[in-house]
């Protein structure tokens, strides 16, 4: 069972979603109408320096509405704890759609690229940069429409038609764009598009470029030098290419712009025409709006009255779904009715959450997330509980991981990536019903690199695991999370 540690009225706390150097995300489930949110929780007494850098996000995010944004609620404060309530986005993380060193198929990549890139126009003409763009902070919302989340780093570049320059270093290093570490200042619109582009690559190759955009990196250096038939540059079809290569350009004046961009050909071509019934539902202008670690995010200032933010955080997918499609989870356009039981409604009053204390949820609370959640890093056992964590110890040490059991089914797996840094993951046992699924979550790190390590664990605990079984998915009352 997992400690619950705070409660708005009537909504159960049921699950994390993520975490990062502030806090936890967690989703809140109503428990009468199911409606779900999810809830940025910050102890402003653990991380006191935190505030402004709160009041800040809440200030930017509170001006954004948008089909390719996280929507805000609300905010409230209750002592120490400061909660953020925002658009649950049950598709998940985009990393996770992307097949490390693979990618994705070139017309997921391109639906998802336009809707990042309608999301960042929607953000310059509100005079916003986001700073941090990344598949990390691109969420997935139930009809794979892509969400860009995570505005604690976001800042207004431009107010009552004056725009100002930025000096922080911000960021995560291998997204952003040269101008940005070079200390001196830059203008936000085309550090975005540059972090845009590399997203790009990342859908598209399911690797990163480079380490970082300086003349020390080889890779780099090989770019500039337009040696492209090497990786990632030899897995990029020839037009996809020559977008990138108009995005990812040094001199941020010479850069296209999000106009540019729209009217590339890359940009506007039709990858439906011979489509079969692929895993992504694919949008046309008709069905869209749009048209469809270990990086350390930095946050150095160098000029004053910007708050200042420092954290750690990190994170960028199997082949293919270890889950069969859930029911009810047709592609569909935002707004068709899902059917009651496989679907969370988002909030009509959020500023009816009222908060108080309550003690732990029930483990079957747990279920709805289990059940709504798209994730492909998990996989089902046909061990018990204690043999599985066993053979989960025992996986991490072939491959040298530190794992350490914490609370009751869950195990933290620590190890350095290939860039040597810092990579975090939590493997959390959940019974489903009569089924044990060990799911794994990335706490801290690059995506891309968590998914690696996910397919060496996997493959290595594969006489332990199991196909998917015949009753899945399961009703959320037979599902919850494992007390070992
Ligand atoms: N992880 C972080 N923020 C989230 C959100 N709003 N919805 C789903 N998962 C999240």
């Amino acid at each position: 069972m997992m400690s619950v540690t705070a409660f708005v009225d009537g909504w159960d706390f049921v699950q994390t979603l993520g975490e990062g150097a502030y806090g936890e995300v967690k989703l809140a489930v109503n428990n009468e109408t199911q409606e779900a949110v999810a809830v940025k929780i910050i102890n402003l007494e653990k991380m006191p320096q935190a505030e402004d850098n709160v009041r800040k996000e809440v200030c930017v995010h509170k001006m954004l509405k948008h089909e390719s944004i996280i929507k805000f609620y609300g905010f409230r404060k209750d002592e120490n704890i400061q909660y953020i309530f925002l658009e649950y986005a049950s598709g998940g993380e985009l990393f996770d759609r992307i097949e490390p060193d693979v990618g994705m198929p070139e017309v997921d990549a391109s639906r998802y690229f336009k809707q990042l890139i309608c999301g960042v126009e929607y953000l310059h003409e509100r005079g916003v940069t986001h700073r941090d763009l990344k598949p990390e902070n691109l969420l997935l919302d139930d009809f794979d429409n892509l969400k860009i989340s995570d505005f604690g780093l976001a800042t207004v570049f431009r107010y009552q038609g004056r725009e100002r320059l930025l000096e922080k270093c911000c960021g995560t290093v291998p997204y952003v764009a040269p101008e940005v570490i070079s200390r001196k200042p830059y203008h936000a619109e085309p550090a975005d598009i540059w972090s845009s582009g590399i997203i790009l690559v990342a859908l598209l190759a399911g690797e990163l470029p480079w380490d970082e955009p300086t003349y020390g990196c080889e890779e780099y250096c090989n770019w500039k030098d337009c040696k492209i038939t090497i990786s990632p540059w030899n897995k990029i079809d020839t037009l996809a290419l020559s977008l990138l290569r108009k995005v990812l350009v040094e001199n941020a004046s010479k850069r296209r712009t999000i106009e540019q961009i729209q009217k590339h050909q890359w940009y506007n071509k039709n990858f439906n025409k011979n489509r079969g019934m692929g895993r992504f539902p694919s949008s046309s202008p008709s069905d869209s709006p749009c048209g469809t670690g270990p990086f350390k995010r930095m946050c150095i200032d160098n000029s004053p009255g910007d708050a200042d933010s420092d954290s750690a955080l990190s994170r960028i997918c199997s082949s293919q779904p270890e889950l069969p499609p859930l029911p009810n989870r047709n592609p569909g356009t935002p707004g068709e009715d899902l059917g009651p039981t496989m679907s969370f409604s988002q909030p009509m009053h959020p500023e009816h959450m009222v908060l108080s204390q309550f003690p732990c949820t029930p483990g079957n609370s747990q279920t709805p997330m289990q059940k709504l959640v798209r994730r492909m890093t998990r996989f089902f056992v046909k061990t018990d509980k204690n043999e599985t964590l066993i053979e989960l110890d025992r996986a991490c040490e072939v491959y040298g991981y530190t794992s350490r059991r914490g609370s009751p089914g869950m195990t933290t797996v620590s190890m350095k990536d290939k860039r040597g840094m810092p990579l975090v993951f939590k493997a959390c046992l959940m019974e489903m019903g009569e089924n044990l699924l060990l799911d794994f979550r990335l706490s801290k790190g690059d995506g891309l690199e968590f998914k690696r390590h996910f397919m060496k664990l996997r493959n290595q605990m594969k006489k332990i695991s199991s196909k998917i079984p015949p009753l899945f998915p399961l009703m959320p009352s037979q599902q919850s999370q494992v007390a070992v």
